[in-house]
C-alpha cells in the first residue's frame, strides 16, 4: 500500500490575480493576471520597472487591498473569503509587512513599536525576544528611542525588527533596503535569508540586483506581467535580465 501525503498548500498562492484602479483619466490597470506559487521557506524577490505592479501585487497579497480579479490563498487560506475582522486576525497572526514608509509608530519607543504586534494580538510581551530582534538589526543600543530621534535607515531598521519579531509565516517587504548603506544593507538581507532559511517565506520588492541574489528566486514584472523568472542567479545575471527589460 503507498502512502498518500497530502502536499502542504503553498506559503503564498496567488492565481489569476488582477487589480484596476479606477481614476478620473481613466482606468489603470497595474496587474494583469499574475498567479504564482511561493513556497514556505523561500525567499523571492520581485523586480521590474516603476509602475509595473510591484507594490500593488505585494499589497494585494497581504491581504492590504483587495484584487479586481483572482485569489490570494496564504496557507491555503482565501483571503477573499474572511470577512475583514477575521483578515485582520489573520493577518496579524501569518503576516508581517515592511512598508517602504516604515509606518512606525512616533508617539511609541522603537522597543514598543517591535512589541506593537504581539499587543495588538493580545500576547503576552517577551522583552527579552524584543530586544533580540533589535539587537539583530544593529539597534539593541537605541531602543528607547522614539522614531523622530532615528535616522531614516534606523526606522527602517526598527521595521524590519517589528516584522521578525511576529514571527510571520510570510514577511512581505517593500524596498526594505532602500534607505541603508550597503554594510547595514547587507546585514538585513543576511537576515532576511535567516528567516527563510528557518521556514518562513519572505516575499521583497527591490530595484537593487545584490539585494535580489540574496533570494532563491526572482520574479521580473513589466506592465503588471510576470515577464520573467531567475532562480538563484548572481546580482550580475539579474541586473542584465533587468536592463534586457528597461529597454524593451
Ligand atoms: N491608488 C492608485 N490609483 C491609481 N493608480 C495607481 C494607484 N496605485 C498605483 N497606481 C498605478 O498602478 C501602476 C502600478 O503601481 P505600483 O505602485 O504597483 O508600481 P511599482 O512597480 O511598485 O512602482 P515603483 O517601483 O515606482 O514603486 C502604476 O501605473 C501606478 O501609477
Ligand atoms: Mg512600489
Amino acid at each position: 500500500m503507498t502512502v498518500q501525503t497530502i502536499p502542504a498548500a503553498p506559503a503564498v498562492a496567488l492565481d489569476d490575480l488582477s487589480r484596476v484602479y479606477k481614476t478620473r483619466a481613466g482606468s489603470v490597470h497595474a496587474l494583469r493576471g499574475v498567479s504564482h506559487a511561493f513556497g514556505a521557506g523561500t525567499f523571492t524577490a520581485i523586480m521590474g520597472p516603476s509602475g509595473s505592479g510591484k507594490s500593488t501585487l505585494l499589497q494585494l497579497a497581504a491581504g492590504l487591498d483587495v484584487p479586481s480579479g483572482g485569489r490570494v490563498s496564504i496557507g491555503g487560506t482565501d483571503l477573499g473569503r474572511l470577512k475583514a475582522t477575521a483578515l485582520t486576525t489573520f493577518r496579524r497572526t501569518s503576516m508581517a509587512f515592511v512598508f517602504q514608509s516604515y509606518n512606525l509608530l512616533d508617539a511609541l519607543t522603537a522597543f514598543d513599536n517591535v512589541a506593537l504586534p504581539a499587543r495588538l494580538a493580545g500576547r503576552p510581551v517577551d522583552r527579552a525576544a524584543v530586544l533580540d530582534a533589535l539587537d539583530q538589526v544593529g539597534l539593541r543600543d537605541l531602543a528607547r528611542r522614539r522614531p523622530p530621534e532615528l535616522s531614516g535607515g534606523q526606522q527602517q531598521r526598527v521595521a524590519i525588527a517589528r516584522a521578525i519579531h511576529s514571527r510571520p509565516d510570510v514577511l512581505f517587504a517593500d524596498e526594505p533596503t532602500g534607505a541603508l548603506d550597503r554594510t547595514t544593507g547587507r546585514d538585513v538581507l543576511a537576515l532576511l535569508r535567516r528567516v527563510a532559511d528557518d521556514g518562513q517565506s519572505v516575499v521583497m520588492v527591490t530595484h537593487d540586483p545584490l539585494a535580489a541574489s540574496y533570494a532563491d528566486e526572482t520574479l521580473f514584472l513589466a506592465d503588471g506581467r510576470i515577464v520573467g523568472r531567475l532562480q538563484n542567479a548572481d546580482a550580475a545575471a539579474i541586473a542584465q535580465r533587468m536592463s534586457e527589460l528597461e529597454d524593451r
